[in-house]
């Protein structure tokens, strides 16, 4: 006797469920993406215990006909593909099917909808794929989805859950990562009656950027928009020195669908080597425009992989893209230390400019000169209080940022740079990092938790900052017992401790080093390190 059987309509159902909604999150990614396939310029996400026993998503799309609802919650049943070859060129979200018909086989789901044309929208309730109601309903042009108690019928997925902020999070992030390109929808998420995000969907990508992901990080980008071989990536990627700790923030897209892709992911770091340091990482918002027929997005249940008809074509235009950004845009980084290490601030309320005598008589003749000629004018050094520096060549730097007192120093150069490859030659050129890198840059690991601290020290105004002390050579106050990162510390200390009347203050990157040419070498600074001494 056989064992082959055909499974039930419901416990195939379930199965079949089971690939497209995982988790609630998947769940408002396929409600979401059927509300910007219906046109809406609005969507409000609701989630209530992340989205376990209440998920709402509102829209002011196209609406439903009253007669197609009952077949828009059958498996395979769909408006946006008619025959095989239309799954040859998708140009819509979905195209499947699948979608609510899934989410209703694990859950109990409400609809409301009404057509603009329409005089009255309809109501549709239906648990775990079993109608309930349907009928005529008074709402507003557009649709709106409830689906309560998700995978009630299906404990073994309730197993598998984690725990409610974890869901919510999921959640925020599918709304997040679709929100930051469709600019023109002003989407908002409420989670447990709290509003988490609300973009102003007034078509500007950046103001998206701003609202998912705050005002550091859209001010730290740079755009993108690069044509090649009738593709084309518009978007925005970080500046070289706003590189994060790991590939968290690189968000790729293909024709607005958000996407995991490693050629893209390889190309935009290919793009940035030698912009950013080791172990650090480019961010991008990257959306890659191809014809629906060049890219296959029917490859994954969640439709996040996509497979290209050829690979390297959207390498070279994410990579060119990469590097024509980095060229074309400004990724100068505004000179600037400063040294506060006791909490309390000096007392000094005298501040004064320093004069040209004094430059000189701290820096050496030839560093001043130096760097009052290659920063032209808009080189400015500040610094102030009672005590004056007593060093007589750069050392003093060095010193300045390792002595203990709650003093600091301040920079505001512009830094100059000559596009043949020597520094400092040329005014009014801008550096690249590139163009550091030509040169003889050493590859350097900055811990993260100095980086938050970084940042907020950027806004510090000039005339805020107490002045510097110098006393003490840095080469007598390194630390023995520093390992790794020390001893890269150590090789830039001891390079600079060698004599260094002659150094030229060139300018500063990623903010974190100081630059230095001397005759045959370049050094390097971390101002970070010397503050922490
Ligand atoms: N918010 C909405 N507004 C208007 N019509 C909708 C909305 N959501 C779904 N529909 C209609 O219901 C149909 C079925 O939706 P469903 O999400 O199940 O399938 P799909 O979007 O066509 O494909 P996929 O399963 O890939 O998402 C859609 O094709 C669409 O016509
Ligand atoms: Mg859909």
């Amino acid at each position: 006797m056989g064992i082959i059987h055909v499974l039930d309509k419901s416990i195939a159902e379930l199965i079949a469920a089971g690939e497209v909604v995982e988790r609630p999150s998947s769940a408002i990614k396929e409600l979401v993406e059927n509300a910007i396939d219906a046109g809406a310029t609005a969507i409000t996400i609701e989630i209530q215990k992340g989205g376990m026993s209440f998920m709402r998503v509102t829209d002011n799309g196209c609406g439903f006909y009253p007669e197609d609802v009952k077949n828009a919650f059958l498996r395979h049943a769909t408006s946006k593909v008619q025959k095989a070859e239309d799954l040859d060129a998708i140009s819509t979200m979905g195209f499947r099917g699948e979608a609510l018909a899934s989410i209703a086989a694990v859950s109990r789901v409400e609809l409301l909808s009404r057509r603009e044309d329409a005089v009255e929208g309809v109501r549709y309730v239906i648990d775990a794929s079993e109608e309930v109601s349907c009928e005529p309903a008074g709402c507003p042009v557009g649709t709106t989805l409830v689906i309560r108690d998700l995978f009630y019928n299906t404990p073994a997925r309730l197993k598998f859950l984690k725990k409610d902020s974890s869901e919510a999070n999921a959640v925020t992030g599918i709304v997040e990562k679709i929100a930051l390109v469709y600019p023109h929808i002003s989407f908002r998420l409420i989670r447990d009656g709290e509003e988490k995000l609300h973009t102003p969907g007034d078509g500007q990508q950046l103001s998206a950027i701003y609202a998912v992901f705050g005002r550091d990080f859209a001010a730290g980008l740079l755009p993108v928009d690069y044509t090649m071989n009738g593709i084309s990536v518009k978007g925005f990627v970080s500046k070289p020195h706003k590189a994060r700790a790991n590939r968290s923030m690189q968000n790729f897209y293909v024709n607005h669908r958000y996407v995991k892709s490693r050629t893209c992911a390889v190309a935009l770091e290919e793009g940035f080597k030698h912009a950013v340091m080791v172990g650090r990482f480019p961010a991008c918002v990257l959306d890659v425009c191809i014809p629906a027929q060049s890219v296959d997005v029917n490859v994954h249940p969640a439709k996040i992989e996509v497979r290209f008809e050829n690979e390297k074509p959207i390498f070279d235009l994410v990579y060119f893209a990469v590097k024509n950004a980095l060229r074309t845009g400004d990724v100068t980084v505004e000179g600037k230390i400063e040294k506060s290490v006791a909490p309390v601030r000096q007392k000094d309320s005298v501040k004064e400019r320093m004069s040209a005598q004094e430059f000189q008589r701290i820096f050496g003749e030839k560093t001043a000169e130096s760097i009052g000629k290659k920063a032209g004018e808009s080189s400015s050094f500040k610094a102030a209080g009672a005590q004056k520096p007593e060093k007589k060549d750069s050392s003093f730097l060095l010193s300045a940022l390792e002595d203990g007192s709650s003093k600091w120093i301040s920079f505001d150069v512009s830094p100059s740079h000559s596009e043949n490859g020597n520094p400092a030659q040329e005014k009014g050129k801008v550096y690249s990092p590139n163009h550091w890198t030509k040169g003889r840059l050493l590859d350097v690991e900055v811990e993260d938790d100095l980086l938050p601290q970084r940042l907020s020290k950027e806004n510090t105004s000039l005339d805020e900052m107490p002045a510097v002390s110098p006393q003490k050579s840095v080469s007598n106050s390194v630390p023995e017992e520093k390992e790794e990162a020390g001893s890269l510390e150590q090789q830039t200390i001891d390079s600079v401790a060698e004599p260094y009347e002659n150094l030229r203050y060139i300018g500063e990157i990623f903010h974190t080093y100081i630059l230095f040419e001397g005759e045959n070498r370049l050094v390097l600074v971390d101002k970070h390190a010397a503050h922490e001494r």
